[in-house]
């Protein structure tokens, strides 16, 4: 049978149409741009001009080793899971159940086309970080990557995440700057206290007013102290760091 693609504009880019009228994969992807996450769909890739080059492959090449190879009979969460890159990973690792959360519904039909053309059984649902406790379940691995910078209240989400959503482990990976070097907290500070301020290891969140990155949602930008000291806080025990912004941690017994 002769295909006949026809070239036509699509929000403003050349896109193809076969001639029946159904979209050619390519542009059932290009319909949905622009992508966050970079994948190769059926020999398509979302994202190829990335700023930050292949993402959020380079990210996973660091994390995949930490994280058990066999996720049989597990259940995960992704929290924040955009076009689902990290989901689909779970799901070749044998996940029996993902569920991808996300705030942004476009970035959810990212994800819908992604297991549909990978093949892969994802569930999706709109819903914020916020709400996990609605969902009723916890589950064996969260997975809350790139999300914690982006909200307002991150220490809440933290706390809402341990008490809801965590049965054994949560991996968290969080946009950071500043000294990263190593801080000791004490006990407890005098009233006096003035050096601990001075110490740029020690932990510190940086609130951004407008925008950092062109982006008004980058709300709060932590140092490594204080990623750590949050999850601590929210009562995580940090066991492995794949990478100098991402935290492998258990729920602390
Ligand atoms: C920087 S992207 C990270 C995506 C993916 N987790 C990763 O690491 O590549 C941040 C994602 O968090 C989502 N997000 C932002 N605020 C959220 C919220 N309150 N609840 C759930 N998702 C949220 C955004 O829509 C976006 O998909």
């Amino acid at each position: 049978m002769l295909n006949l693609v026809l070239t036509v504009m699509w929000a403003g880019k050349e896109v193809n149409t076969m001639a029946d009228g159904s979209s050619s994969l390519e542009a059932r992807i290009r319909a949905l741009d622009p992508w966050f996450h970079n994948m190769w769909l059926g020999g398509v890739e979302t994202a190829p001009d990335h700023f930050l080059g292949d993402y959020p492959a380079f990210k996973w090449q660091r994390l995949a080793g930490a994280l058990p190879a066999d996720f049989s009979g597990r259940t995960v969460l992704d929290i924040g899971c955009n076009a689902g890159f990290y989901s689909l990973e779970m799901k070749r690792r044998g996940a029996e159940r993902v569920l991808g959360i996300d705030s942004d519904p476009r970035y959810l039909r990212q994800a819908a086309l992604a297991a549909e053309i990978t093949g892969l059984q994802v569930e999706l649902r709109e819903m914020s970080v916020y709400d996990v406790g609605q969902l009723g379940e916890s589950f064996d691995l969260v997975l809350f990557m790139g999300v914690l910078y982006h909200l307002r209240h991150p220490l809440l989400a933290l706390d809402l995440i341990s008490e809801h959503a965590v049965r054994d482990i949560l991996v968290c990976q969080c946009l950071q700057r500043g000294e990263s070097g190593p801080f000791e907290a004490a006990k407890n500070y005098p009233f006096h206290e003035t050096t601990l301020f001075r110490q740029a290891a020690a932990p510190r969140m940086q609130f951004i007013e407008h925008s950092f990155a062109d982006d008004p949602t980058n709300w709060w930008i932590p140092n490594a102290a204080c990623v750590a000291a949050m999850l601590r806080s929210a009562g995580f025990n940090i066991e492995q760091k794949p990478d100098e912004d991402i935290y492998i941690c258990r729920r602390a017994a």
